[in-house]
């Protein structure tokens, strides 16, 4: 019998991660499932990254900047506004470094709901700013940075009827624990590493979960070891300490006190992992490695996770696999890109054959 290609096609369509996960979720069917068909995003090799660790250890990134809304966000955000939605609530609320207020925006209005997004001022990317108003948040911007926003909300949430969606709401790790069954689905095992980068520490926590949940059901073997990397302006983590005023190019992890510390620490003991800063030189180099060599285009935040492995390189195991993650889309900073890649942009060139040839060197 052969199908007809629309039967096909059909048969491909991936029905976003609640559906697809459904038995791993708290979700039942009175749920109202608000979802943009978040997930399925791919496992790309990276070969010439490989390179430069050797030892025949083979690297592979998790590229969630493809989500519907750009970045990673969107897994918590499909069970936190479907959880709001089941229990009728009308708005909700989050503070944002940017890609939470873009993910909470666009689903909490696909839920027929209103959203609130307090943001520091002056430090969140261009292209986050725009989704977030487009997608028709109601944006605050405050004079201080995301430590103080997310305090605010918090409380927030507790005096005013709005539903908090950053993720100390437990609903956002059960979505993004998804990723780990996608990684393990992919490579028919847990990877032995996985990097990743740490803000809020909301991430780390639930890459774990899903691991842990794999593991448990016979799904995976093996568990992999966490490695976490912080900017080194804003690395609370690596150094104990609460920092006042967190400062990195990589504005998505400027946080300087992680509303998940104590679990990022279980999770740091429990896998055997580590905690490392990378300096906002090594995060640039990552990221435009990532684009000129592999035609990765992340934003500088998610590239901290490369800069780390590539930092810590002469303790990975010969012939280990390695997964990093890439949080979010390049595209979401345009700014960024733009100021740090000026060497190969020549501007100004008269509009004839013979000037743009003799640019380009072929005169
Ligand atoms: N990468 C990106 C691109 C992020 O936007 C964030 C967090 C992280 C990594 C860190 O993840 O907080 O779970 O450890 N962004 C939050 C926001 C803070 O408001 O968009 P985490």
């Amino acid at each position: 019998m052969t199908l007809s290609l629309s039967t096909a096609k059909s048969n491909r369509v991936w029905p976003g991660l609640i559906e697809a996960y459904r038995q791993y979720l708290p979700v039942t069917e009175a749920t109202p499932i608000v979802t943009l068909q978040e997930g399925n995003t791919p496992l790309i090799p990276v070969p010439t990254i490989a390179q430069l660790v050797g030892r025949q250890v083979r690297v592979l990134v998790k590229y969630d900047g493809l989500n519907p809304t750009g970045s990673f966000k969107d897994r918590g955000m499909t069970m936190a506004i479907s959880k709001a939605k089941e229990a009728g609530v009308q708005a909700v609320i989050c503070a944002s470094t940017g890609n939470t207020s873009a993910a909470a925006a666009a689903y909490a209005k696909r839920g027929g709901m209103r959203a609130f997004v307090l943001i520091p001022e002056g430090y969140v990317a261009l292209g986050k700013l725009a989704q977030a108003l487009v997608y028709g948040a109601e944006v605050f911007s405050i004079k201080g940075n995301f430590d103080q926003a997310l305090k605010i909300v918090q409380e927030m949430a507790m005096s005013y009827p709005v539903t908090l969606v950053n993720s100390v709401n437990p609903y956002r790790l059960e979505g993004q624990k998804t990723a780990a069954f996608e990684v393990v689905e992919a490579l028919g095992d847990a990877p032995d590493w996985l990097c990743i980068p740490v803000g809020n520490a909301g991430n780390i926590t639930a890459y774990w979960m899903g691991f842990c949940e794999y593991h448990q059901l016979g799904k995976c073997l093996r568990l992999p070891r966490m490695m976490g990397f912080q900017a080194a302006g804003a690395a609370p983590l690596i150094t104990g300490q609460v920092v006042a005023h967190p400062d990195t190019v990589a504005t998505a992890i400027r946080i300087g006190n992680p509303a998940n510390w104590e679990k990022a620490i279980a999770v740091q003991s429990a896998s055997r992992g580590q905690f490392n800063a990378v300096t906002d030189a090594e995060i640039l180099e990552a990221y435009k490695l990532l684009a000129s060599e592999e035609g990765i285009f992340c934003e500088p935040a998610s590239a901290a996770s490369v800069a780390g492995m590539l930092k810590v390189k002469d303790q990975i195991p010969t012939g280990a696999t390695v997964v990093c993650v890439l949080t979010g889309n390049g595209l979401k900073d345009p700014a960024t890109a733009i100021e740090h890649n000026q060497n190969s942009f020549s501007q100004g060139i008269a509009p004839s054959l013979a000037a743009v040839a003799k640019v380009m060197g072929f005169e």
